[in-house]
């Protein structure tokens, strides 16, 4: 036990000496140097390293970026959509024509690459600033930058980066959240400025959707961001050119760590390190409320309540994940499929099952709905029951609204609150719900009835051996049941 502390230490040595021995030198790639996937490159103040990394049990290999001290907050991926899976060929190579290629393998066809073009040979070199830039710029003039990693961003806003618009293609950068916690691609919500020019930034779902809105600028602040304004300074630099507009920030205290970040959850956090405790605070997020997200919990998916952030969401019944990243991984966007397949799909004449509809109260119902010409609810019913693609149908004052296909963005509304309507969701009859219920009252009977006849039977054996009933307890049972043998 005592040798314990030491071999800790020794290890720590060994691990240092390790790190460093794989570390390249300082925080440079120059030309015809590559870095293979053991180094790594760490900015001059230490705050931010660049290299490969695997996330989670994943096998596939990625170029990323993240903070030295938490290696696990990865703040930027090149490759987020192309993995790379041979460790020991993989590299990153700055080539004597300018560029940076990600290259695995003896393959000459890059995984991923700046591809511009220079007029001259070995004119480059790529640094990894203090402020998580990756920059490729001139090496004789180092205020001539050619690339750098904030113009094409993940997932994740650092301070002194823009949030603007794409210089290539011209429309509004998009921050995306990975596809699940193992997966950088791109996630199916984003965060970027309004691509009609406005001064303000929305999240979207599937790139069309918006959700939520900063709000309009109104020359010193953002309304919805005022609660994070202690820490941070955010501005919106505007110029009477369209591609130059977009917001910054910076921190008030520049020895704070700050980020935002858009979540899986289709939430964007603004994050602050607290050194005193050890944790990132989230001091904003938008929407607060995931049940403001659209459609966060994918078809035939609803945010659970009381809303739980490490597990928002939750199946209809009736339905189950379509995989199991759905709980595993946090990666809803698959949504939830059928149990049982529905009997109007199965056309075969010994078919005399018929689907039914489930009553869920109080719900906010989703959007996109087909309205329907009939006369009462029962006939709403039925024109949903004929159609085999509908899904539910809900009928109120305005009318028969049916919903086609895979339900979206349906919501539980807590009780008290906003006043929800019912929806009737189409469920197969092999999803009947009398065996439920009927296996629960057979329970229930069963719990009343053996303790109920037990004691009616004690009962009068009792009074029946004593003829003087005094009080429950003062009757000993078991010395009745004797003298009455
Ligand atoms: C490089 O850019 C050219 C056009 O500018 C394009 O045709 C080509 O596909 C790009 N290559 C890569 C690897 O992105
Ligand atoms: C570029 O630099 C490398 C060494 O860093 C050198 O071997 C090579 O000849 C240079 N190429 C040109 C075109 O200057
Ligand atoms: C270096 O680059 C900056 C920005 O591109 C430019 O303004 C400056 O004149 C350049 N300096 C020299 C010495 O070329
Ligand atoms: C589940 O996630 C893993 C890791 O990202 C991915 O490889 C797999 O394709 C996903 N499965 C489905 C069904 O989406
Ligand atoms: C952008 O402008 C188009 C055309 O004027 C309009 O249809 C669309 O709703 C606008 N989008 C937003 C997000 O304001
Ligand atoms: C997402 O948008 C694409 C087109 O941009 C559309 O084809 C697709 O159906 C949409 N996905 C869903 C689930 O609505
Ligand atoms: C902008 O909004 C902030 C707070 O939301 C307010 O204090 C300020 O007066 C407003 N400024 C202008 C110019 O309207
Ligand atoms: C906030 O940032 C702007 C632009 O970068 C700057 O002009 C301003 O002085 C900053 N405000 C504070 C309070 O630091
Ligand atoms: C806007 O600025 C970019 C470079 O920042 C330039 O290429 C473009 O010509 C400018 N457009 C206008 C309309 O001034
Ligand atoms: C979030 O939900 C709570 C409880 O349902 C509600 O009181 C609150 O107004 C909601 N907040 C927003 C911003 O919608
Ligand atoms: C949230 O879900 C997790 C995982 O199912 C569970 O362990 C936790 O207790 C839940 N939290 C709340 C507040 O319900
Ligand atoms: C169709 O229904 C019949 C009778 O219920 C059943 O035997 C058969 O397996 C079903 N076919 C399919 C494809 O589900």
């Amino acid at each position: 036990m005592t040798r314990k502390p030491w071999l800790l230490f020794a290890l720590l040595l060994i691990m240092s000496y390790y790190r460093a021995c794989f570390s390249i030198a300082g925080d440079t790639l120059s030309p015809g140097h590559s870095l293979s996937e053991s180094d790594t490159v760490v900015s001059q103040g230490s705050k931010f390293e660049l290299g490969f990394f695997k996330p989670g049990t994943s096998l596939k290999i990625y170029l990323g970026i993240w903070y030295k001290m938490f290696h696990e907050k990865i703040v930027w991926v090149a490759n987020r959509e192309n993995p790379l899976s041979h460790p020991s060929s993989s590299r990153l190579y700055l080539s004597e024509n300018g560029n940076l290629f990600l290259f695995e393998g003896s393959s000459k066809i890059p995984v991923w690459s700046t591809n511009l073009t220079f007029p001259q040979s070995n004119i480059t070199e790529a640094v990894l600033r203090d402020d998580g830039n990756f920059v490729l710029r001139d090496r004789s003039n180092t205020s001539t930058i050619f690339w750098e990693s904030f113009d094409h961003p993940t997932d994740t806003w650092l301070p002194g980066a823009k949030l603007g618009i794409d210089k290539v293609t011209g429309k509004p950068q998009q921050f995306i959240p990975w596809k699940n916690s193992e997966d950088p691609s791109p996630g199916v919500f984003s965060f970027g400025l309004d691509p009609n020019g406005s001064n303000q930034h929305f999240l979207e779902w599937n790139r069309s959707q918006i959700y939520w809105s900063s709000g309009l600028w109104n020359a010193t602040s953002l309304s919805s961001l005022s609660a994070g304004s202690i820490i941070l300074n955010l501005s919106f630099v505007s110029s009477k050119n369209e591609s130059e507009s977009y917001f910054t920030y910076s921190l008030h205290n520049p020895s704070n760590l700050a980020r935002f970040r858009i979540d899986q959850t289709g939430q964007i956090r603004a994050l602050v390190w607290l050194p005193g405790v050890s944790v990132w605070d989230t001091i904003w997020s938008a929407p607060t409320n995931l049940s403001d997200v659209y459609a966060l919990c994918g078809a035939f998916g609803v945010v659970q309540y009381p809303e739980n952030f490490s597990n928002p969401c939750e199946c209809l019944k009736g339905f189950e994940p379509f995989s199991m990243n759905y709980t595993r991984l946090n990666d809803w966007s698959g949504g939830c499929v059928r149990k049982f397949r529905l009997q109007c799909e199965n056309n075969t004449h010994a078919n005399v099952k018929k689907d039914w509809f489930m009553k869920i109260s109080n719900m906010r119902l989703p959007v996109y709905s087909k309205e329907y010409l009939a006369l009462n609810a029962s006939r709403c019913e039925l024109a949903c029951m004929e159609n085999c693609f509908c899904a539910a149908y809900a009928y109120n004052r305005s009318g028969c609204m049916i919903w086609e296909g895979a339900i979206l963005n349906l919501l539980q509304l807590p009780y008290g609150g906003e006043i929800g309507q019912d929806i009737y969701l189409r469920l197969a009859a092999d999803e009947y719900p009398e065996s439920n219920t009927k296996g629960k009252k057979w329970k229930v009977w069963v719990a009343v009835l053996i303790p109920a006849t037990g004691l009616i039977l004690c009962l009068s054996i009792c009074f029946s051996c004593k003829g003087k009933l005094k009080f429950i307890c003062k009757c000993k049972c078991s010395n009745c049941i004797w003298k009455s043998l």
